[in-house]
């Protein structure tokens, strides 16, 4: 009995050090590496701060972005995106830069005009024809020159982002002439250009963020604004509007930018891939805003009341006409260089015949 006793205790023990050294075993097996760890520690991140939703032109392609840049570089830079303004608001977002607390920015090109006056000419009202001749001076030489500007500003301006032109909203009358604006308020993105024009056609202006637009709207502080149908769209505006106007009278562009320091410490290889991955960027970006801003036109006239206006050729003129006198103040203060360079280059980046 004390044998089978025994025996029966060295089994029971033998088979718990069995099902012990298997559970082991299998636990050992089953921490996986993670691969991802790999070098974190010198992983580069490049924080990207805007103020927009991510299903607009330009939270689609910071998205894009970011992808590329971690593909192009095996996961040597990581892009973290932070859209809607959570890190900054719209007027901050150009000091944090300076700062290097963010490494990357893209603001409406509008907001640079307070640190270099010559980036007003871009918010002339009619200033581009068309998106062809939006990309010949963007893409050209006067786009690398207002780039370069920064330098000085320890910022490196990185390329031009689209998003499209911009249209009128009110909640008081329909837009169709100059003389439709008279006495109302609007909100414009802070510029002189922007604040100049307004004034012309009788309009007080708040300069104030993005992201204050739709209640201020709503609340009837403000009567209207200008943006593109993207914005409109994603922000909720023509929810609080009756009346938008198709006029093309503006666009709206980004200037693509990352902190001077931040940019100079990177290696260079690491550098030309960031370039590629931005380039590629910005060519999809081009055909791809302007296809955002139609289907979102039609997705507001399907879904809402407002009543929208496209203007004629004869309106448009008479627009263009009523703007005019800004165009030859513009070009005593700032130079009539900036407005003839862009005036002269045709669709195709081509200096026009006529001059
Ligand atoms: C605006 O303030 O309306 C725009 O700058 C927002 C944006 O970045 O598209």
């Amino acid at each position: 009995m004390k044998v089978f006793i025994a025996t029966s205790i060295v089994i029971i023990i033998c088979f718990i050090f069995i099902f012990v050294g298997f559970e082991l075993n299998n636990e050992n097996n089953s921490l996986t590496y993670d691969y991802e760890q790999e070098d974190l520690s010198n992983q580069i991140v490049i924080n990207f701060s805007h103020v927009v939703a991510e299903n607009t032109p330009k939270g689609l392609a910071a998205q894009k972005f970011a992808k590329l840049t971690e593909r192009k570089t095996n996961g040597k830079v990581k892009v973290a995106v932070f859209p809607n303004g959570v890190l900054y608001a719209e007027g901050e977002e150009v000091d944090a830069l300076i700062r290097g607390e963010v490494q990357m920015i893209a603001p409406a090109y509008s907001n640079m005009s307070e640190l270099i006056p010559e980036w007003l000419i871009l918010d002339l009202p009619y200033i581009f024809k068309d998106y062809e001749h939006v990309e010949a001076v963007l893409n050209g030489e006067v786009g690398k020159a207002l780039l370069e500007k920064l330098q000085k500003h320890n910022i490196k301006g990185v390329a031009f982002w689209s998003n499209g032109f911009k249209q009128m909203t009110s909640n008081r009358n329909p837009l169709r002439k100059p003389s439709d604006f008279l006495g109302q308020r609007f909100r414009i993105m802070p510029s002189k250009a922007l604040e100049d024009q307004f004034r012309m056609l009788g309009v007080r202006t708040n300069a104030m963020p993005f992201n204050q637009v739709y209640p201020n709207l709503e609340n009837r502080f403000l009567d209207g604004q200008e943006n593109t149908i993207s914005n409109i769209y994603s922000k909720g505006f023509y929810k609080v509007q009756k009346y938008m106007t198709i006029s093309n009278h503006g666009y709206l562009g980004y200037a693509v930018m990352m902190n001077q320091e931040f940019w100079d410490s990177l290696p260079e290889d690491l550098q030309q891939k960031i370039q590629e991955a931005m380039d590629e960027t910005t060519d999809w970006l081009f055909s791809e805003s302007i296809a955002i801003n139609q289907q979102q036109l039609e997705l507001i006239k399907s879904s809402s009341d407002i009543q929208i206006y496209e203007l004629t050729d004869e309106e448009r003129q008479q627009w263009i006409d009523f703007f005019q006198p800004l165009y030859e103040e513009y070009g005593e203060r700032y130079g009539e260089k900036w407005i003839q360079e862009i005036q002269k280059l045709e669709p195709n980046g081509i200096k026009d015949k006529r001059d």
